[in-house]
């Protein structure tokens, strides 16, 4: 839900990311599936930011492809000066009214917390909070310190003494500022510290220098939590798979391992289905209700319906699965794969592009590609339809209803089987059948009976038998 009060955004996302040791600008770093920015940008979205600007440096055009289509705009800082230099570099002067200032690097922001921040710094008529979180461990983060309970500053880690460090009331690095007053403070920044940057904490001691007072919104400690190295990034993963887990399973969805259990954000499941752990429930997913889904499937934009069993395995792109059917183990459905209501694919079946029809049956071991497959029909084990020609164009098969497809059988496409007929095991099936028809094509069985293989003759030559030449030393 929108909020009523107006704000802009200013999002730091220029640094490189040293600690991630991968070649990833670090905010494009995927937590459950999202790049971790993006996940920023949608709950800046959801509570409707008016304008959100990106301070982007390092991979600046890979960061750019990501924000710009979620509504947001690019800055370029050409050299990482600081977080107060990056935020110089956003243009400031441009905005107006409340300003939010955050890290890109945060994925675990949710809407609710903005909604609370944005909400307490509007109410407060302050010029200038920053949102703060009390953790047990505040290592690197920059320390509050305040004076008879007043925020008097922030000081970074590296440059605070033994006592500071103790303090255990950190900056997330999340401000709520007034654009007029912010850009009264920018200019005033100096570098003379430990890592000779700009900082944006020094906001604080400026405002107070100037006896403003300056606001504190104190936050769960998960808005504090950022991302700066691979260790940091499993856990925003594990956090949001798990948080996703306990949505579903309050909704009824049966869980049995939400440890081991990836679902991404955006899927759907109904009430009464079952998920066993392994499974990676990717985007665009949505499972009807009293399904099973054994271990270790990976489902990619997977249209299920209702009452589906899933068995252990199994592979699905972009395919639809209607009622009832039963698919797997070891099934590969590739995209536009619609298996029919109360149909059954069985172990190492793929399909690609294959309209599979009610009740029909592939139990083992086919492939099926461009291909219609009608109601009932049952493709015997070992089955291929012939899709891909010399000419490099794929062309399609038609099997009409209530069809018995023999083992071991190729259709080489383009071919159309007519409803009701029969394709003995072991046939090349060139030519099109009509319906009603049994088809045979193999080459005829021939039995010798009483059969006495032949003795070699003499002028056969024998193989000679060499000895390995290795010599073994001692
Ligand atoms: C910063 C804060 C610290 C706070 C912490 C919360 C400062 C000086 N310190 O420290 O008080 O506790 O965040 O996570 O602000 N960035 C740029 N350009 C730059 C430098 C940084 O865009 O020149 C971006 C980074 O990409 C990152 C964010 O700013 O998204 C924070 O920078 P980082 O270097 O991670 O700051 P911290 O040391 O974490
Ligand atoms: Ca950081």
């Amino acid at each position: 839900m929108r909020i009523t009060e107006d704000f802009s955004t200013i999002l730091l996302a220029a640094g490189k990311g040293t600690r991630m040791k991968s070649p990833l600008p670090k905010v494009l770093h995927p937590v459950a599936g999202w790049p971790m920015i993006s996940r920023v940008i949608d709950a800046l979205n959801e509570v409707g930011a008016r304008q959100i600007r990106v301070v982007v440096g390092h991979g600046e055009e890979l960061v750019r492809q990501v924000v710009e289509p979620l509504g947001a705009s690019a800055y370029k800082q050409d050299q990482q000066l600081g977080t107060g230099h990056a935020v110089q570099c956003a243009e400031p002067q441009s905005l107006q009214g409340t300003v939010l200032i955050m890290n890109g690097d945060h994925p675990l922001i949710e809407a609710n917390d903005l909604r609370f921040m944005i909400k307490e710094f509007v109410n407060s008529q302050r010029k200038l909070s920053v949102v703060t979180a009390k953790v047990k461990k505040p290592g690197s983060f920059g320390r509050i310190v305040r004076h008879h309970g007043e925020l008097k500053a922030i000081v970074e880690a590296k440059d605070a003494s033994h006592e500071t460090l103790k303090i255990n009331e950190i900056n997330t690095g999340m401000y709520l500022v007034e654009a007029k007053f912010l850009n009264k403070l920018l200019p005033l920044l100096k570098n003379n510290n430990s890592q000779k940057e700009f900082y944006l904490t020094d906001i604080v001691s400026l405002a107070a220098e100037e006896g403003e007072s300056v606001g504190t919104i104190l936050s769960p400690s998960r808005v504090a939590f950022g991302v700066n190295s691979q260790v940091e990034l499993a856990k925003a993963t594990k956090y949001i798979f798990k948080r996703k887990a306990k949505q579903l399973m309050e909704q009824g969805v049966m869980i049995m391992d939400p440890d081991n259990t990836y679902i991404e954000d955006d899927v759907k499941i109904g009430a009464g289905t079952v998920v066993y752990p392994g499974n990676c429930l990717r985007a665009g997913t949505k499972i009807g209700k009293m399904c099973i889904i054994e271990p270790n499937s990976y489902l990619y934009k997977a249209q299920v319906s209702d009452a589906v069993h899933i068995k252990s395995q199994c592979y699905f792109e972009e395919v639809k699965i209607e009622t009832k059917a039963v698919i797997g183990p070891f099934a590969r459905l590739r995209p536009g794969t619609i298996i029919g209501q109360e149909a059954k694919v069985g172990n190492f079946v793929e399909m690609k592009k294959v309209n599979f029809g009610a009740g029909a049956k592939a139990s083992h071991l086919a492939y099926l590609g461009d291909a219609v497959i009608g109601d009932e029909t049952n493709i015997g084990c070992g089955t291929i339809t012939v899709n891909y020609a010399f000419d490099k164009k794929k062309y399609v098969t038609k099997v009409g209803k209530n069809v018995f497809v023999g083992s071991d059988t190729q259709l080489i496409a383009p071919i159309e089987i007519g409803d009701n007929s029969f394709i003995a095991a072991g046939s090349t099936i060139t030519k099109s059948i009509p319906a009603g028809s049994m088809a045979v094509a193999r080459g005829r069985q021939v039995t010798k009976e009483n059969y006495k293989p032949k003795a070699p003759q003499n002028n056969e030559v024998k193989e000679e038998v060499k000895k390995p030449n290795v010599e073994i030393e001692g």
